[in-house]
C-alpha cells in the first residue's frame, strides 16, 4: 500500500461543491481500485468560509493548506457576496492561498478532445489536436501590486488604483518553469506581454530573454504583445505551445483558450510553488472556470475541469502518474461515447447531469482496470 497522501480539499461556493462531490467519487475509487490512500481533509473557503467565519479563508484553513501535500479547490464567489467589503470578498481567499503558498507558476493546459472539436466555437480544422500550455505567472503582477485602493480627491472625484509591478527574480522562476514545460513538449515558448506600452511589459521581455540565454536556448523562443495575442489565439491556435504570461493577461488568455477546447468546463490547472531541498512543492489544483451562478444547484456544471485537476493533482504531487493517465483516457472515453453535460453538448448526443458525467467516468476507470 503507497503511503498515505494529505489532500485539502476546499469545494467552496456555487457548483464547486457540486463538481467536487464528483471528484470525491474518483478519489474513493482509486482508493478501492488502486489500494491509494488519500488522508483527506475538507474545510471551507470563499463564500462559504464567509458565512461560517466572517472571513473567505480562516487562518485554522490556511494553516492546513500550508501542510497539506496538496490542495484541491473548486471555485470560489456568487452574487450573495458581491456587496461585502473588497477585503473579505470570496475571491480574496483564493488570493491568500496562492499568495502565501507562494504558488507563483499556473499551468493551463488547453487541449481539445477529439471528441469536442465540434464542440468548439471554432472551425474543427483549427482546433483539431490542440494542444497549447498556459503558464500563467499567479502571485505578482496588478493583482498584488502596490499602491492599490480607491481614493476620494480633494475635487470630490474618486480614484481606483492598481499597480501592475514585476521583479526580475519573479519574472525569472516562472519563465524557467515554462522552458522546463516546453522541454518535454513542443521546445517552443511564447512570451507574452505589452512590452511597448508597459515598463513591467519591457522588463518580462528582457529577463526572459536573458534566461533564454542562460542554459535554455535549445528552446525555441518568440515574443508577442498580449493583443495580438488574444487575436491569434482564434486565429490559429496551434501556432502555440507553451504560453508565458503574467497573472492579469493569463487570466484573460486562458479564458479564451478555454473556449477553443468546447468549454470552460474542461479546462483544469495546477498552481505550483518552488521545489524545496527535499523535493517538496507546494501545490494547488484549481479549475480555470468560477462558481457558475448561472447555473449553480442545478446539477448541469460539468465536473471534467476539476477531475482533470485532480489528474494534474496525481501527476505532479503525487508521482502517481499511471492514475493520471487513467483518469485522462477515462474522460477521452467518456466524451468519445457521446455523454454530454450542457455546455458541450452537441447534436446527437446524450445530455447527462453533472452525477451522470461522474457516474459515466467512474464506468469506464472500471471497465480500463478490468
Ligand atoms: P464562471 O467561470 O463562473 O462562469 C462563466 C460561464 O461559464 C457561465 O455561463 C457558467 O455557467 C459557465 N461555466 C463555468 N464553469 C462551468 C462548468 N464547469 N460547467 C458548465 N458551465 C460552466 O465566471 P463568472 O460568471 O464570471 O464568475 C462567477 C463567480 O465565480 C464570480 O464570483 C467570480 O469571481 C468567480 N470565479 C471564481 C473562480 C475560481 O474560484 N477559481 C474563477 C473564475 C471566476
Ligand atoms: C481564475 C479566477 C481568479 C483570478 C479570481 C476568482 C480571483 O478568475 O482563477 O481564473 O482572477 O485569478
Ligand atoms: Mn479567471
Amino acid at each position: 500500500m503507497a503511503s498515505n497522501k494529505n489532500l485539502l480539499i476546499l469545494a467552496g461556493d456555487g457548483i464547486g461543491p457540486e463538481v467536487m462531490r464528483e471528484v470525491n467519487r474518483v478519489v474513493e475509487w482509486m482508493d478501492k481500485r488502486r489500494a491509494v490512500s488519500f488522508d483527506i481533509t475538507e474545510d471551507l473557503v470563499g463564500g462559504a468560509a464567509i458565512d461560517k467565519h466572517g472571513v473567505p479563508l480562516a487562518d485554522e484553513t490556511m494553516d492546513k493548506a500550508m501542510e497539506a501535500d496538496a490542495v484541491l479547490l473548486g471555485a470560489v464567489g456568487g452574487p450573495q457576496w458581491d456587496n461585502l467589503d473588497f477585503s473579505i470578498k470570496p475571491e480574496r481567499g483564493l488570493l491568500r492561498l496562492r499568495k502565501e503558498m507562494e504558488l507563483f507558476a499556473n499551468l493551463r493546459p488547453a487541449l481539445c478532445f477529439d471528441a469536442l472539436v465540434e464542440a468548439s466555437s471554432l472551425k474543427p480544422e483549427l482546433v483539431s489536436g490542440l494542444d497549447i500550455m498556459i503558464v500563467r505567472e499567479l502571485t505578482g503582477g496588478v493583482y498584488f501590486g502596490e499602491p492599490r485602493g480607491i481614493e476620494t480627491l480633494p475635487n470630490g472625484e474618486r480614484r481606483g488604483i492598481n499597480t501592475q509591478v514585476y521583479t526580475t527574480s519573479e519574472i525569472r522562476r516562472v519563465a524557467e518553469v515554462a522552458f522546463d514545460l516546453a522541454r518535454k513538449r513542443d521546445s517552443r515558448v511564447c512570451s507574452v506581454e505589452k512590452a511597448n506600452v508597459m515598463e513591467s511589459g519591457l522588463l518580462w521581455r528582457e529577463e526572459v530573454t536573458k534566461l533564454h540565454g542562460e542554459g535554455f536556448d535549445d528552446i525555441d523562443l518568440s515574443h508577442m504583445y498580449a493583443d495580438n495575442c488574444s487575436m491569434q489565439l482564434v486565429r490559429t491556435p496551434k501556432q502555440f505551445d507553451v504560453i508565458l504570461t503574467d497573472n492579469l493577461f493569463g487570466d484573460m488568455l486562458s479564458d479564451t483558450a478555454a473556449m477553443l477546447t468546447g468549454s470552460l468546463g474542461m479546462l483544469p490547472s495546477a498552481s505550483l510553488g518552488a521545489t524545496d531541498a527535499t523535493g517538496r512543492r507546494k501545490a494547488m489544483y484549481e479549475p480555470v472556470h468560477g462558481s457558475a451562478p448561472d447555473i449553480a444547484g442545478e446539477s448541469k456544471a460539468n465536473p471534467l475541469a476539476t477531475i482533470l485537476s485532480f489528474a494534474m493533482n496525481l501527476r505532479y504531487s503525487f508521482d502517481m502518474g499511471d492514475e493520471a493517465d487513467l483518469i485522462e483516457k477515462a474522460v477521452t472515453k467518456v466524451l468519445s461515447s457521446g455523454k454530454r453535460t450542457g455546455d458541450i453538448m452537441a447534436a446527437g448526443c446524450e445530455l447527462v447531469s453533472t452525477e451522470g458525467m461522474g457516474s459515466a467516468l467512474l464506468r469506464e476507470l472500471d471497465e480500463q482496470a478490468a
